[in-house]
């Protein structure tokens, strides 16, 4: 493992996906217990992608499943696709099935984005004021956001060109993606940069150059919504797999 030290970032370079994963788990972990032992609880937005099921098999076994606070943690989402909760490409149902079903979490410490609402608009508003009331109408600010990193250089559901990428004014957005022929319901980049920690999760060759651009090319947030992402007051820290990072300088 190998650290990058930058001034607003810090990059952690694992040896493959399956280190990523342990040490994700690892973090999520430490994070969780400095959280509630300061401040009562712990509020984390998910994501989807492989990577985090890898994180949430691990959080779901020993020792993770018994030492965790799970009374006092709070599970978001930070984007979801626009299908009902049991679908195969629901990032709730994978996040259910790996992690949420098999610890000790209450149902009611688990807020999905109800994205299967044919009005994605109204999705979207719905998620606003859950997360509003959560944050006791105060901005919403996470503890931890996890994100992955499409090798298009997406994060949550801000699409390279797309509408939710200048829709800072808001908390939640429908996003419609010309690509994928498909709604998405995600966090702004403001609401995700309002999180104390976020923490990406980036794993293969195949994102290698998307990751150089995000991390070391010009600002170019249109084409690499990824770049979007500078925590106002808090911790940024990418952690990859050496593949990711080959092209890094
Ligand atoms: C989703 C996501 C998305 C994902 C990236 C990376 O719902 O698809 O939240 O932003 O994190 O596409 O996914 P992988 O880790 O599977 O490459």
């Amino acid at each position: 493992m190998r650290t990058l030290q930058q001034s607003t970032y810090e990059v952690l370079i694992c040896a493959d996906a399956a280190e990523l994963a342990r040490e994700a788990a690892r973090r999520f972990a430490e994070l969780a217990d400095i959280f509630v032992n300061d401040i009562g609880r712990f509020a984390v937005a998910l994501s989807g992608g492989s990577t985090p099921k890898a994180m949430f098999h691990i959080l779901a076994d020993k020792p993770f499943a018994d030492a965790l606070p799970w009374r006092s943690i709070f599970f978001f989402w930070g984007d979801e696709r626009c299908v009902p909760p049991d679908h195969a490409d629901s990032n709730y149902r994978m996040a259910n099935e790996t992690l949420l079903s098999k610890v000790a979490i209450p149902r009611e410490n688990i807020f999905r984005i109800p994205a299967e609402d044919e009005d994605h608009e109204r999705a979207a508003a719905s998620y606003s004021e859950t997360l509003q009331k959560f944050f006791a109408e105060q901005k919403p600010h996470f503890d931890l956001v996890f994100l992955g990193m499409g090798a298009d250089g997406h994060t949550a559901s801000l699409f390279p060109g797309t509408a939710a990428l200048h829709a800072n004014d808001r908390i939640v957005v429908a996003n419609y993606v010309e690509k994928l022929q498909s709604w998405r319901v995600t966090l702004t980049a403001e609401t995700i940069n309002r999180a104390r920690n976020i923490i990406f999760l980036v794993a293969g060759e195949d994102k290698a150059s998307a990751l150089k651009e995000v991390i070391e090319g010009p600002r170019n947030s249109e084409k690499y919504p990824s770049q979007l992402i500078e925590p106002f007051h808090g911790s940024l820290l990418w952690m990859v797999d050496e593949a990711a990072a080959s092209l890094l300088k």
